[in-house]
């Protein structure tokens, strides 16, 4: 397959990008990334020299570096696989504005150059934060809850699945929306609760827990989530929506405890802060239509994840380095300063 992965140097892009290209020899794929803060070059540093793989830095809301991409290319891609956001919820309580930009009108700027070029597939990353919130006995999530988003960024991520969802019905462009919750694993920005802890913890700084810490995810490896899009991408039907979950559900002050003692650490590492406004309490994912429909369930067990995880980032103190102090920017000049 040809495929266009943007998003491709952040978290879930980066590792679906190595994924894919361990997984599947024959794949070419050029990655499109706009390289802000969350973007490092970096996590894609063994595949840059591969003649499979392509790097372009560009914005997905830039209609004009769009279409030269889309043009400059021989044949049409097999799929379309849109991760590119602003991802970070506290963000986008402070500067709504570039979620808007980035999250639905690159979409949006997406949909449009397969509309006029053709692709095989497109397929639109989306979130289980779309759905909005649950009450401690509330039913999970299905593909047809209530879409109800409570922050800046959910709320941007549900009009693009809308618009995604649109393109189908209205123009038949082949489309699947994958809605997936909390995702971890290696080349996570730090800035997100689980490299967050794991970072300060390392540092033997405390970690900030909002509230009293009893707000519930749904946890997958990032491996899972990459394994269910390639399933999607082979099995799913256009026009739907998949729900991709960890089944794994956990109180935020659980994974401190948890990484507490996994790290060797003391409870006193704990500190309480300031909730965060609008925080959705619980998220809970119903997986059976991804089960019945296509046999996926995920397969990573979160202790073993976890473990894994929090040894990724022992190992690579030096990315974790570069990304707190902003010297992994400095890579793409390194990279493309004399190309
Ligand atoms: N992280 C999670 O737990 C999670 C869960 C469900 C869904 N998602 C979705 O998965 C996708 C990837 O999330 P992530 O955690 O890897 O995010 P991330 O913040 O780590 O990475 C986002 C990437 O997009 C790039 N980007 C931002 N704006 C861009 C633009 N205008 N044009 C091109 N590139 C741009 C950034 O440079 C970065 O490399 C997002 O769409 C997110 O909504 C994430």
């Amino acid at each position: 397959m040809r495929i266009l992965v943007t998003g491709a140097a952040g978290f879930i892009g980066g590792n679906y990008v190595l994924f894919r290209l361990e997984n599947y020899p024959g794949d070419t794929i050029v990655s499109l990334d706009k390289l802000t803060y969350a973007g490092n070059l970096e996590n894609l540093a063994s595949v840059m020299d591969d003649p499979r793989h392509q790097f372009v830095k560009g914005d997905i809301a830039d209609s004009n570096l769009v279409e030269e991409l889309f043009d400059a290319q021989d044949k049409r891609f097999d799929a379309v696989i849109n991760f590119a956001a602003e991802s970070h919820v506290d963000r986008s309580i402070d500067n709504p504005d570039i979620f808007l930009k980035t999250n639905t009108f690159g979409a949006f700027t997406l949909l449009e150059a397969v509309r006029r070029h053709g692709a095989g597939m497109f397929i639109q990353v989306s979130t289980d934060e779309v759905y909005g919130s649950l009450g401690l006995d509330d039913p999970s999530f299905t593909e047809t809850t209530t879409i109800d988003p409570s922050s800046p960024y959910s709320a941007s991520k549900a009009s693009a699945d809308f618009m995604a969802l649109s393109y189908y019905r209205t123009y038949q462009i082949p489309v699947i929306v994958t809605r997936c919750s909390n995702n971890y694993g290696s080349y996570q920005f730090p800035e997100k609760l689980i490299p967050l802890f794991i970072n300060n913890l390392l540092n033997d700084k405390q970690v900030p827990i909002y509230g009293s810490g009893e707000n519930t995810r749904d946890w997958i490896h990032v491996r899972d989530h990459c394994g269910a899009i390639n399933l999607i991408l082979e099995k799913g039907k256009s026009g739907d929506v998949y729900n991709i979950g960890g089944q794994c559900e956990k109180k935020n002050i659980e994974i401190a405890d948890h990484l507490i003692e996994m790290m060797g650490k003391d409870k006193s590492m704990k500190k309480f802060v300031t909730d965060r406004p609008g925080h959705d309490f619980r998220y809970s994912m119903d997986i059976s239509k991804m089960e019945s429909e296509l046999g996926w369930r995920p397969a990573v067990k979160f202790e073993d994840g976890l473990k894994e995880t929090v040894d990724w980032y022992k190992n690579n103190r030096a990315w974790l380095e570069k990304v707190t102090s902003g010297a992994y920017r400095g890579y793409y000049d390194k990279m493309y300063k004399n190309r």
